[in-house]
């Protein structure tokens, strides 16, 4: 019985070893871990994203990447394709209506954040 608890007890701290030495080799930050880093664009560079299946805009200073949003955007899908690659903030703070998004638009537009504008 003695054996068993002491067989355990060696395979517990060994299990504890392993996980804190797993830990110390893990990715710390962002770049190690292979997750697309921030950096700053050029609006030249944002041009180069301008088509519905490729679709960057900056807004604001920031640059995003909306592809994945467009096909849910409750407009017209033209009314924002024609942003795609474009300094975009006058068209996202009226949508070109005169009417601002709402604070949840701006909080959905975050996420598609991937750098400040150069
Ligand atoms: C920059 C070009 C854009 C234009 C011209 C534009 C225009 C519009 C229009 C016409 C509507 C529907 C009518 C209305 O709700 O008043 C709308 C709604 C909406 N758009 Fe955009 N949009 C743009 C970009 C974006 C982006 C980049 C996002 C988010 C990633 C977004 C999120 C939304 C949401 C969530 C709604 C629903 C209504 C609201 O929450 O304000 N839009 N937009």
């Amino acid at each position: 019985m003695r054996k068993i608890y002491l067989m355990a007890t060696a395979a517990f701290w060994v299990l504890v070893g392993g996980l804190w030495l797993a830990g110390l080799s893990a990715p710390e930050t962002l770049a190690d871990s292979g997750a697309p880093v921030k950096k700053d664009y050029s609006l030249a560079e944002v041009a180069t994203h301008a088509s519905p299946g490729d679709c960057w805009m900056a807004i604001h200073g920031k640059v995003y990447d909306v592809t994945a949003y467009l096909p849910d955007h409750p407009s017209r899908p033209d009314v924002i394709e024609v942003w795609c690659g474009r300094e975009a903030s006058a068209a996202y703070d009226t949508k070109t209506r005169g009417r601002r998004h709402s604070e949840a638009a701006d909080r959905m537009l975050e996420g598609y954040f991937i750098g400040d504008l150069k």
